[in-house]
Protein backbone atom coordinates (compact mmCIF):
# COMPACT_ATOMS: atom_id res chain seq x y z
CA UNK A 1 0.00 0.00 0.00
CA UNK A 2 1.31 3.47 -0.39
CA UNK A 3 3.35 5.17 1.75
CA UNK A 4 0.76 7.04 3.83
CA UNK A 5 -1.07 4.41 5.22
CA UNK A 6 2.56 3.50 7.11
CA UNK A 7 3.29 6.76 7.76
CA UNK A 8 -0.26 6.85 9.56
CA UNK A 9 0.36 4.06 11.33
CA UNK A 10 3.87 5.53 12.37
CA UNK A 11 2.12 9.03 13.17
CA UNK A 12 -0.84 6.96 15.38
CA UNK A 13 1.84 5.35 17.46
CA UNK A 14 3.97 7.78 17.77
CA UNK A 15 1.34 10.58 18.67
CA UNK A 16 -0.04 8.10 21.33
CA UNK A 17 2.76 5.66 22.94
CA UNK A 18 5.91 7.77 21.51
CA UNK A 19 8.96 6.95 19.36
CA UNK A 20 10.62 4.80 21.79
CA UNK A 21 7.71 2.36 21.06
CA UNK A 22 7.34 2.56 17.55
CA UNK A 23 10.99 1.75 17.22
CA UNK A 24 10.34 -1.31 18.96
CA UNK A 25 7.95 -2.03 16.81
CA UNK A 26 9.21 -1.61 14.01
CA UNK A 27 12.35 -3.75 14.90
CA UNK A 28 9.46 -6.73 16.14
CA UNK A 29 8.22 -6.24 12.61
CA UNK A 30 12.03 -6.64 10.85
CA UNK A 31 11.21 -3.28 9.34
CA UNK A 32 14.49 -1.63 8.63
CA UNK A 33 13.13 1.91 7.14
CA UNK A 34 13.45 5.41 8.48
CA UNK A 35 11.07 7.29 6.53
CA UNK A 36 8.08 6.04 4.98
CA UNK A 37 7.27 7.86 1.50
CA UNK A 38 4.04 8.83 1.17
CA UNK A 39 3.87 8.59 -2.59
CA UNK A 40 5.61 5.10 -2.83
CA UNK A 41 3.70 1.86 -2.89
CA UNK A 42 5.15 -1.13 -0.24
CA UNK A 43 4.30 -4.57 -0.01
CA UNK A 44 0.80 -4.70 1.87
CA UNK A 45 2.71 -7.27 4.04
CA UNK A 46 4.99 -4.64 5.36
CA UNK A 47 1.86 -3.53 6.74
CA UNK A 48 0.48 -6.32 7.87
CA UNK A 49 4.22 -7.04 9.70
CA UNK A 50 3.80 -3.75 11.42
CA UNK A 51 -0.18 -4.21 12.74
CA UNK A 52 1.34 -7.48 14.25
CA UNK A 53 3.99 -6.20 16.10
CA UNK A 54 2.31 -3.64 17.43
CA UNK A 55 -0.24 -6.05 18.49
CA UNK A 56 2.60 -8.10 20.29
CA UNK A 57 4.10 -5.08 21.59
CA UNK A 58 0.91 -2.96 22.71
CA UNK A 59 -1.30 -5.97 24.28
CA UNK A 60 -4.56 -5.41 21.76
CA UNK A 61 -5.42 -7.39 19.14
CA UNK A 62 -4.65 -6.79 15.45
CA UNK A 63 -8.29 -6.18 15.06
CA UNK A 64 -8.59 -3.68 18.29
CA UNK A 65 -5.28 -2.05 16.71
CA UNK A 66 -7.09 -2.02 12.83
CA UNK A 67 -10.27 -0.61 14.17
CA UNK A 68 -8.07 2.31 15.79
CA UNK A 69 -6.54 3.29 12.67
CA UNK A 70 -9.22 3.56 10.77
CA UNK A 71 -10.58 6.04 13.06
CA UNK A 72 -7.53 8.02 13.27
CA UNK A 73 -7.35 7.81 9.44
CA UNK A 74 -10.09 10.38 8.80
CA UNK A 75 -8.59 12.77 11.36
CA UNK A 76 -5.75 11.97 9.87
CA UNK A 77 -5.90 12.54 5.48
CA UNK A 78 -8.49 15.88 6.54
CA UNK A 79 -5.29 17.43 7.83
CA UNK A 80 -2.38 16.18 5.89
CA UNK A 81 -3.42 17.83 2.52
CA UNK A 82 -6.59 15.97 1.85
CA UNK A 83 -8.90 17.69 3.74
CA UNK A 84 -10.43 19.06 0.32
CA UNK A 85 -10.97 15.35 -0.54
CA UNK A 86 -12.75 14.47 2.43
CA UNK A 87 -14.74 17.74 2.41
CA UNK A 88 -16.19 17.03 -1.65
CA UNK A 89 -17.34 13.51 -0.36
CA UNK A 90 -20.25 15.22 1.01
CA UNK A 91 -21.74 17.15 4.39
CA UNK A 92 -23.33 14.34 5.98
CA UNK A 93 -22.81 10.37 7.22
CA UNK A 94 -25.01 8.93 4.67
CA UNK A 95 -23.70 10.91 1.98
CA UNK A 96 -20.23 10.44 2.32
CA UNK A 97 -20.73 6.62 2.91
CA UNK A 98 -22.44 6.50 -0.78
CA UNK A 99 -19.48 8.60 -2.12
CA UNK A 100 -16.44 6.07 -1.22
CA UNK A 101 -15.41 4.49 -4.66
CA UNK A 102 -15.47 8.84 -5.92
CA UNK A 103 -13.53 9.61 -3.39
CA UNK A 104 -11.14 7.21 -4.25
CA UNK A 105 -11.26 7.81 -7.47
CA UNK A 106 -10.08 11.40 -7.08
CA UNK A 107 -7.89 10.00 -4.51
CA UNK A 108 -6.23 8.29 -7.68
CA UNK A 109 -5.31 11.19 -9.28
CA UNK A 110 -2.61 11.87 -6.63
CA UNK A 111 -1.86 8.31 -6.23
CA UNK A 112 -1.59 6.73 -9.74
CA UNK A 113 -1.18 3.07 -8.80
CA UNK A 114 -3.98 3.04 -6.25
CA UNK A 115 -5.53 0.00 -6.07
CA UNK A 116 -8.68 1.15 -4.12
CA UNK A 117 -11.17 -0.80 -2.25
CA UNK A 118 -14.91 -0.32 -3.48
CA UNK A 119 -18.27 0.21 -1.87
CA UNK A 120 -21.71 0.11 -2.46
CA UNK A 121 -24.27 0.58 -0.36
CA UNK A 122 -28.07 -1.33 -0.55
CA UNK A 123 -30.70 -1.37 1.89
CA UNK A 124 -30.90 2.38 2.25
CA UNK A 125 -33.32 4.05 5.36
CA UNK A 126 -33.55 7.08 6.76
CA UNK A 127 -31.18 5.51 9.81
CA UNK A 128 -29.77 2.22 8.40
CA UNK A 129 -27.98 0.85 5.05
CA UNK A 130 -25.96 -2.31 4.27
CA UNK A 131 -22.50 -1.60 3.41
CA UNK A 132 -20.82 -3.75 1.09
CA UNK A 133 -17.11 -3.91 1.03
CA UNK A 134 -14.91 -5.54 -1.69
CA UNK A 135 -10.94 -5.56 -1.78
CA UNK A 136 -8.29 -7.01 -3.69
CA UNK A 137 -6.31 -7.59 0.00
CA UNK A 138 -7.08 -9.34 2.78
CA UNK A 139 -7.06 -8.26 6.68
CA UNK A 140 -8.64 -5.62 6.09
CA UNK A 141 -12.25 -5.31 7.33
CA UNK A 142 -11.78 -3.79 11.00
CA UNK A 143 -9.71 -1.07 9.63
CA UNK A 144 -13.35 -0.26 7.51
CA UNK A 145 -15.09 -0.51 10.90
CA UNK A 146 -12.90 2.16 12.28
CA UNK A 147 -13.05 4.32 9.19
CA UNK A 148 -16.70 4.35 9.50
CA UNK A 149 -16.91 4.91 13.48
CA UNK A 150 -14.66 7.59 12.21
CA UNK A 151 -17.19 8.99 9.96
CA UNK A 152 -19.91 9.09 12.67
CA UNK A 153 -17.26 11.33 14.85
CA UNK A 154 -16.90 13.92 12.13
CA UNK A 155 -20.45 13.88 11.42
CA UNK A 156 -21.57 13.99 15.18
CA UNK A 157 -23.63 11.08 14.29
CA UNK A 158 -24.02 8.09 16.15
CA UNK A 159 -22.90 5.02 14.20
CA UNK A 160 -23.58 0.95 15.21
CA UNK A 161 -21.82 -0.84 13.01
CA UNK A 162 -21.82 -4.92 12.63
CA UNK A 163 -20.13 -7.67 10.53
CA UNK A 164 -23.14 -9.45 8.23
CA UNK A 165 -21.13 -11.62 6.45
CA UNK A 166 -17.17 -11.81 6.14
CA UNK A 167 -14.62 -12.56 3.58
CA UNK A 168 -12.72 -14.78 5.92
CA UNK A 169 -16.07 -17.12 6.33
CA UNK A 170 -16.11 -18.48 2.96
CA UNK A 171 -18.41 -14.67 1.09
CA UNK A 172 -17.39 -13.37 -1.59
CA UNK A 173 -17.10 -10.45 0.01
CA UNK A 174 -17.75 -8.74 3.42
CA UNK A 175 -21.07 -7.27 4.48
CA UNK A 176 -21.66 -4.58 7.03
CA UNK A 177 -24.79 -3.74 8.43
CA UNK A 178 -24.77 -0.39 10.17
CA UNK A 179 -27.33 2.34 12.40
CA UNK A 180 -26.74 5.62 12.45
CA UNK A 181 -28.86 8.68 14.25
CA UNK A 182 -27.60 12.06 13.22
CA UNK A 183 -27.19 13.86 17.04
CA UNK A 184 -27.68 17.05 15.37
CA UNK A 185 -29.58 18.20 11.96
C1 LIG B 1 -9.17 11.79 1.78
C2 LIG B 1 -9.36 10.62 2.36
C3 LIG B 1 -8.76 9.32 1.85
C4 LIG B 1 -7.65 9.10 1.09
C5 LIG B 1 -6.64 10.12 0.53
C6 LIG B 1 -7.56 7.65 0.89
C7 LIG B 1 -6.56 7.02 0.21
C8 LIG B 1 -6.26 5.68 0.31
C9 LIG B 1 -5.01 5.06 -0.05
C10 LIG B 1 -3.79 5.81 -0.61
C11 LIG B 1 -5.11 3.75 0.22
C12 LIG B 1 -4.03 2.67 -0.04
C13 LIG B 1 -4.42 1.86 -1.25
C14 LIG B 1 -3.25 1.49 -2.14
O1 LIG B 1 -2.09 1.81 -1.82
O2 LIG B 1 -3.47 0.87 -3.21
C15 LIG B 1 -6.43 3.53 0.77
C16 LIG B 1 -6.90 2.30 1.18
C17 LIG B 1 -8.11 2.11 1.78
N1 LIG B 1 -9.09 3.04 1.98
FE1 LIG B 1 -8.96 5.01 1.57
N2 LIG B 1 -8.61 7.04 1.51
C18 LIG B 1 -9.36 8.01 2.12
C19 LIG B 1 -10.50 7.83 2.88
C20 LIG B 1 -11.07 6.62 3.13
C21 LIG B 1 -12.28 6.44 3.89
C22 LIG B 1 -13.10 7.56 4.55
C23 LIG B 1 -12.54 5.12 3.92
C24 LIG B 1 -13.75 4.56 4.63
C25 LIG B 1 -14.23 3.38 4.55
C26 LIG B 1 -11.47 4.43 3.18
C27 LIG B 1 -11.31 3.05 3.01
C28 LIG B 1 -10.14 2.45 2.62
C29 LIG B 1 -9.83 1.03 2.83
C30 LIG B 1 -10.72 -0.01 3.49
C31 LIG B 1 -8.56 0.81 2.31
C32 LIG B 1 -7.76 -0.51 2.39
C33 LIG B 1 -7.42 -1.07 1.08
C34 LIG B 1 -8.17 -2.22 0.52
O3 LIG B 1 -9.15 -2.76 1.08
O4 LIG B 1 -7.75 -2.62 -0.57
N3 LIG B 1 -10.62 5.38 2.71
N4 LIG B 1 -7.12 4.71 0.80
Amino acid sequence: MYGLVNKAIEDMVCDRFGGDTWETIKEQAEVDINTFLCLEAYPDDLTHRLVHAASLVLGLSPSEILQAFGEYWVLYTAQKGYGQLMDMAGNAFLEFIQNLNNLHARAGLNFPHLKPPSFHCTHIQENSLCLHYHSTREGFTPMVEGMVKGLGNRFQTEVEITLRSDRKEGADHDEFSINFKPSRK
